[in-house]
């Protein structure tokens, strides 16, 4: 071997070995990132756990456009994220001039009430009762909302009634005007926080002051301004987070005057109603009201449910944070006549020690301790609450 071959011999045997050396190191790396990757994406989940942000950012992105919008929206906006992906992955919905994309749009044109429309997503898992404001965006398909978000939203959406809720379209070029219908067929009982925002190819690249400005128009839910009644019976009291709407606004009204007392009885298996005494304005739609619900039947009758009933009603609010079982118990669920007592304030529970001989000069504590003299601060007197300044 002359020794040029024998140099090219040795640089070979050295190549190989590098070769080896940095696969061994490039596999080492890639079980090293995979080990990182799985670390990083369940502290992400942890994260998302933890956020106890009252908005949630569900989106589709095929080519990644709503996913850089979801991107921008985040910077500005506190919520929790959630990507809906279809079950069978690699699809490409575009090739072959979108044969795949448009045979599914025109699976769910077809029979849209058909859940074997709408093709499979991989399962989520979603606390709802987390979330007040829940923000869509999804890319447009022929005109449509891309198939797998119609899937997720026929199959989510009255898990999200009642929630506000803000859309973003991305397409191309084409008008969202069907997409937007899609999301009000598909989500028939949320509140609506605005328009819907569209961003296409030639706005694309304004997509952060797009956004900003959007964001200024759409009227999302804060509970801690939202105004809250309180229903007693038989001694307990329970909130109710009270719906943005004339209905519950005109009955706050009536209730800064005074408690209101009302006898409902059960009906159906789902709910005790009975006649309010007066009628609030009326937005009446077609709902299905869930346990907890509170709703102003005909205009004049209020409804609470510890089930189920679909029916046109107006919303007036929710009883908070009972399970039906509680539910089932506080509202007395099969009895008749049961006295119901509507407040602004929680029911002084001791309000049942007050003489019922008492004249209306006679002013209780919230104990049930008679005073005589009333300083400033809050009694409770003619089997009122009454505020002594
Ligand atoms: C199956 C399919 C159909 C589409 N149909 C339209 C259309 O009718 N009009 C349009 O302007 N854009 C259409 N587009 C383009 C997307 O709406 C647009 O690129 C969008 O921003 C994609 O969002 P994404 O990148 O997050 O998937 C279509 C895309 C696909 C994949």
């Amino acid at each position: 071997m002359s020794v040029l071959n024998r140099n090219f011999a040795a640089e070979n045997i050295i190549k190989t070995m590098i070769t080896i050396i940095r696969r061994i190191i490039m596999t080492m790396v890639a079980v090293l990132a995979a080990v990182g990757c799985s670390d990083e994406s369940s502290e992400l989940n942890a994260r998302t756990m933890e956020n106890t942000g009252k908005t949630l950012v569900v989106y589709y992105s095929f080519t990644n456009n709503v996913r850089t919008i979801v991107g921008e929206l985040t910077k500005q906006l506190d919520a929790d994220v959630l990507e809906v992906e279809p079950a069978e992955e690699g699809l490409d919905y575009a090739a072959n001039n979108y044969a795949i994309g448009s045979s599914l749009i025109a699976g769910i044109r077809k029979n849209p009430n058909d859940a074997g429309s709408y093709p499979d997503i991989k399962p989520t898992d979603i606390d709802w009762t987390r979330y007040d404001n829940i923000v869509v965006a999804t890319p447009l398909w022929w005109s449509q909302m891309a198939a797998p978000m119609q899937s997720f939203l026929f199959h989510n959406g009255s898990k999200m009634a009642g929630k506000h809720v803000a859309l973003i379209v991305s397409s191309a070029s084409s008008g969202i005007t069907s997409t937007v219908a899609d999301a009000r067929r598909l989500l028939p009982d949320v509140t609506w926080a605005g328009d819907a925002l569209w961003i296409n190819n030639s706005n694309r690249s304004h997509t952060t002051t797009l956004l900003t400005q959007w964001l200024a128009t759409q009227e999302f839910q804060n509970k801690q301004d939202m105004k809250k009644m309180y229903v007693t019976i038989n001694g307990q009291t329970q909130g109710v987070t009270l719906a943005d709407n004339q209905a519950a606004q005109q009955l706050v009204s009536k209730l800064e005057e005074g408690q209101l007392d009302v006898t409902l009885s059960s009906s159906g298996g789902f709910e005790i109603w009975g006649p309010l005494g007066f009628s609030l304005p009326t937005s009446n739609r077609q709902i299905t009201a869930q346990p907890g619900d509170v709703v102003i039947y005909n205009g004049s009758n209020i409804c609470l449910f510890y089930g189920s009933n679909s029916w046109s009603y107006t919303p007036l609010g929710k009883i908070d944070g009972l399970t039906v079982n509680e539910l089932q118990a506080f509202l007395q669920a099969g009895k008749s006549n049961i006295k119901v007592t509507l407040s602004l304030t929680p029911v002084a529970t001791s309000i049942g020690h007050v003489n019922s001989n008492a004249t209306k000069s006679e002013c209780y504590t919230l104990q049930g301790q008679r005073v005589e003299h009333p300083s400033h601060g809050i009694y409770i007197s003619d089997n009122k609450k009454v505020m002594i300044k």
